[in-house]
């Protein structure tokens, strides 16, 4: 079965074209990043009217690239939510006109499971697939959730932060370090050229629960930054860093082990990050699976791979469907 996939959540405007869930045909991804760049975060409207100008080009390049017609398509599947409204209207009303007026089925997906299906798109020819139960740290830019994912694969939801979302805590540490958006690759940048690693910020445990909590650690970042004058950025970043992905690796392993889970599941924009991902494998004692950074941030490949979850348990035509903000798929995730 081949796919189309768009997403537009976010800032990305995205289209792939993907075999059986798994082997990307094509993945084409036009950041809006720089866009957003000097306002220090995502404006919605930009997002909008960036992803309007985009999505044509976007979906023909998908094509393209994977040597394929229209007529070769077997479905059209598009990101339902959660994201910016205004942005998710834009790739799932593309999708779905596609999919109507080519008369091929309709799927919208939830993007979070999407991030979670990243690690079942096939690199490098490699069948080295997840095994099941498992249980998946999604981080990204709006959510930081810790979810099992059981046979179907059927996600149940196990906690997630009650405040910021650990990619926006990276953005926003940034901002206060006098850094770039997106934060988290230049938080990163500078972390890893600290000479002095003295600092050490407070971590929120939240023990008794799979939740997480960053915004005292947010502040704590502020204050330091406050009242050291000729404080050493390259240190902060380094502590926020570290205790940022003490807490999240602990938790995870923690929850995986608990879980009796058979694989540890990383996935999302902060997936990306080189220290997440060196800790959590050396802390966890069972497999440990991350996508390619390209495939953690927000791309259209992994919202192919989620299609035929969609499709096998939704026998109805999903055409009047419409997008959200929140979460896709309530009814599945506890
Ligand atoms: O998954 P994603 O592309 O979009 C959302 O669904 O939100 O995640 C974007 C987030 C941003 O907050 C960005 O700063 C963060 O992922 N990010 C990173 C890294 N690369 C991207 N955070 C830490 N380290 C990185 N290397
Ligand atoms: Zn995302």
């Amino acid at each position: 079965m081949r796919v189309l996939a768009i997403e537009s959540s976010c800032d990305e405007t995205a289209a792939a074209v993907v075999t059986d869930g798994q082997i990307i045909e094509s993945n084409i991804v036009a950041s809006q990043s720089e866009l957003h760049a000097k306002y220090g975060g995502i404006v919605p409207e930009v997002a909008a009217r960036a992803h309007l100008q985009s999505i044509i080009p976007v979906v023909r390049q998908a094509l393209v690239d994977a040597h394929v017609g229209w007529e070769d398509l077997d479905a059209i599947s598009a990101t339902r939510g959660p994201g910016l409204p205004s942005a998710l209207v834009v790739g799932f009303g593309a999708a779905r006109g596609l999919a109507f007026g080519l008369g091929l089925p309709f799927v919208p997906v939830d993007h979070i499971e999407g991030h979670v299906m990243a690690n079942w798109l096939i690199q490098k020819q490699t069948l080295d697939l997840p095994n099941l139960p498992a249980v998946a740290l999604v981080v990204s830019g709006g959510h930081t959730e810790l979810l099992l994912v059981e046979e179907g694969p059927v996600f149940k939801r196990l906690g997630g932060t009650r405040d910021d979302a650990a990619g926006e805590a990276f953005d926003k540490v940034a901002r206060l370090l006098g850094l770039s958006y997106p934060g988290g690759p230049e938080v990163s940048k500078a972390a890893s050229n600290a000479v002095v690693k003295k600092m050490h910020f407070p971590r929120a445990w939240l023990r008794g629960t799979d939740d997480f909590s960053f915004s005292g650690l947010k502040t704590a970042v502020y204050r330091s930054v406050e009242e050291l004058q000729n404080s050493d950025i390259n240190e902060i970043a380094w502590a926020f860093q570290e205790s940022v992905v003490d807490v999240l690796s602990k938790k995870a392993v923690y929850a995986a082990e608990r879980e009796g889970a058979q694989s540890l599941l990383l996935a999302g924009g902060v997936a990306a990050n080189s220290r997440l991902r060196e800790i959590v494998q050396d802390r966890s004692t069972i497999p440990v699976h991350i996508p390619p950074p390209s495939l953690c941030t927000d791309n259209a490949a992994m919202i192919a791979a989620a299609t035929r979850i969609e499709m096998a348990i939704s026998s109805d035509s999903l055409i009047d469907i419409d997008p959200t903000p929140y979460r896709s798929r309530v009814q599945r995730i506890g």
